[in-house]
């Protein structure tokens, strides 16, 4: 039964792999890369796919024709400046990668700096002539004594060492620095995954309409200067934490992901449209525990066609009159749970022809928790650990989230932000059926895991226990092999009385 128990987990276990996407490393990996120097950008699909790959390479989102792992850029110029991504067979399109390209002298940092890589910064120039020494700064500030040699160890990369840094040289034949432009570097660390909002906060709009699309990361991350956006997985033209979409046309609905440059991207949000003088507005997801607001909504060529008209207004959810307006303010429909998904509708009284409907979906903000038991089979004096396990919307990963546990039905410890409740020693009073319950900060959802039923073995038990297994895997191996052996006895006979019979 626990073995049962045990196989089920390590399922559960088993991560779901989707198609990851390639990731594009530089070799050499410096950036900006200096005019006329060279730098090769690899295609890198991991795991690494067996046999040979149509790899696709993209400059701006332009198609490049060039199908190989590697792309080189000989003697680069201001032509090759650009965002690259790369796909290999059907895969995704990677992450775009910025390749600038400066001169006659840059500062030069790795295309993207993790927190914990030991980062180096270079100060290149494309002159040969000898220099007396070299200066690095960071936000203007000077970073340790003048030296003579072009490359800086900074040490381990910190997220405090994201900001704008910028390198000097002084030649021989000059009386006043050389200074190259700045470069900011952005130190990204695990975690940082931005999310994108929709202002108004629809994610259905007529076209025409005018919607403005943010880049949102947590408040205690340092805002980037520059931002990437990503429709239906291509790069878009936007570097702006915000972009504004004045009169939305077809080519602008599709789903929409940002990064700030080496950052996780995140997740993608849908944003669509129609054509029409009326519709049903819905955010783009509603999760458990949202107040909802829903918007009927007329197009302004509809509305300056009858002027001064007011129309009432309806919505229903499927076919039931919930409420009227002749305004076009949002509707709180109220704090989404399950009962809310459903099919809306709106209408426009006296206007048969204008009506909308959406099918509203509610989504789990985090799954049903379950509890994990380690170690699986507890042992008299053992250590015992217990741990609630859910996941969260991806939609909603920084959501905090409280546990309880209970042992039949009492509680053994209140909520808190630990997912675990340990025994150090465990005794056989332990045993019981446990549960956790796990609950959002705000209280406003809150899920009871199964039963867990957990007993306690005493040792000389377990011996008895494991007596009974290795009997019981003895005797299962018996009579699995003991229709071959009767079937064996049977050959040999049968073969002994043809021998008989010639
Ligand atoms: C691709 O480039 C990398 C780095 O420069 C190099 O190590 C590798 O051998 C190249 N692979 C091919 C197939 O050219
Ligand atoms: C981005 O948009 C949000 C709301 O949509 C606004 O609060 C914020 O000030 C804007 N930020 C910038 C940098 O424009
Ligand atoms: C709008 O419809 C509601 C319900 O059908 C009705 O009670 C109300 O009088 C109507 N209001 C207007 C301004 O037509
Ligand atoms: C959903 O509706 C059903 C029946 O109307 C009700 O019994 C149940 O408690 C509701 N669930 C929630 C989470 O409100
Ligand atoms: C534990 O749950 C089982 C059924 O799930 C029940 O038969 C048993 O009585 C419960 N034990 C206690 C101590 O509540
Ligand atoms: C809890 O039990 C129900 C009924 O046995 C089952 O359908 C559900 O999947 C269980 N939930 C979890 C999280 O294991």
């Amino acid at each position: 039964m626990s073995l049962l128990v045990l196989m089920l987990l390590l399922f559960w276990e088993c991560p779901t792999e989707a198609s990851v996407p390639p990731v594009i490393s530089f070799s050499p990996n410096w950036n900006p890369v200096v005019v006329d120097d060279s730098v090769t950008l690899t295609c890198n699909l991991d795991p690494n796919p067996e046999g040979e790959k149509r790899y696709s390479w993209y400059r701006d989102n332009r198609e490049l024709s060039h199908y190989e792992k590697n792309y080189t850029i000989q003697h680069c110029s201001s032509n090759d400046r650009g965002n690259y991504q790369c796909q290999a067979g059907a895969s995704e399109k990677s992450d775009a990668v910025r390749v600038d390209i400066g001169g006659p002298i840059v500062l030069q940092a790795p295309s993207t700096v993790r927190e914990g890589d030991s980062l180096s910064l270079r100060c290149q120039s494309w002159s040969k002539d000898r220099f007396v020494y070299v200066q690095f700064y960071k936000d203007d500030t000077v970073m340790q004594p003048p030296g003579t040699g072009s490359v800086l160890q900074a040490g381990k990369a910190l997220r405090s060492m994201t900001g704008t840094y910028r390198c000097a040289k002084l030649f021989d034949k000059h009386v006043t620095l050389t200074y190259s432009p700045k470069t900011f570097i952005y130190v990204t660390g695990a975690g940082i995954k931005p999310v994108v909002s929709i202002n108004p906060e629809w994610g259905n709009i007529l076209l025409m309409d005018s919607v403005t699309l943010s880049c949102n990361v947590e408040p205690t991350i340092q805002e980037s200067p520059r931002y990437v956006w990503y429709k239906d997985g291509d790069w878009i033209r936007e570097e702006q934490k915000n972009f504004t979409v004045k009169y939305a046309y077809e080519k602008d609905f599709g789903n929409y992901q940002c990064q700030i440059p080496g950052s996780e991207r995140s997740e993608s949000v849908r944003l669509d449209g129609k054509s029409g003088d009326f519709i049903l507005q819905a955010p783009p997801t509603v999760h458990e525990g949202d107040l909802v607001y829903l918007r009927c909504h007329r197009s302004i060529k509809f509305l300056k066609s009858r002027l001064n008209t007011q129309k009432n207004i309806t919505l229903h959810k499927d076919n039931e009159f919930i409420t009227y307006s002749v305004t076009e303010s949002p509707v709180l429909i109220g704090r989404a749970d399950k009962n809310t998904s459903g099919t809306y509708k709106c209408t426009l009284v006296n206007e048969p022809r204008l009506s909308d409907e959406l099918v509203i979906s509610v989504t789990e903000l985090f799954s049903d928790p379950y509890i994990k038991v380690n170690p699986g089979e507890v042992l008299k004096g053992d250590h015992m650990t217990i741990t609630c396990d859910t996941k969260l919307s991806p939609h909603r990963e920084t959501t905090k989230l409280q546990f309880a546990f209970y042992r039949n039905g009492h509680n053994v410890q209140g909520f808190s932000s630990s997912n675990q409740y340990g025994v150090p020693s465990a005794q056989l009073e332990h045993s019981g059926n446990y549960t956790c319950e796990v609950q959002t900060a705000s209280e406003r959802v809150r899920k009871m895991s199964n039963i867990s039923h957990i007993s306690i073995v005493a040792r000389n038990q377990r011996v008895q226990n494991t007596v009974r297994l290795v009997l019981s895997a003895v005797i299962f191996i018996i009579t699995l092999c003991l229709p071959f052996y009767h079937k064996k006895t049977m050959e040999v006979t049968y073969s002994q009385v043809t021998e008989k019979n010639r």
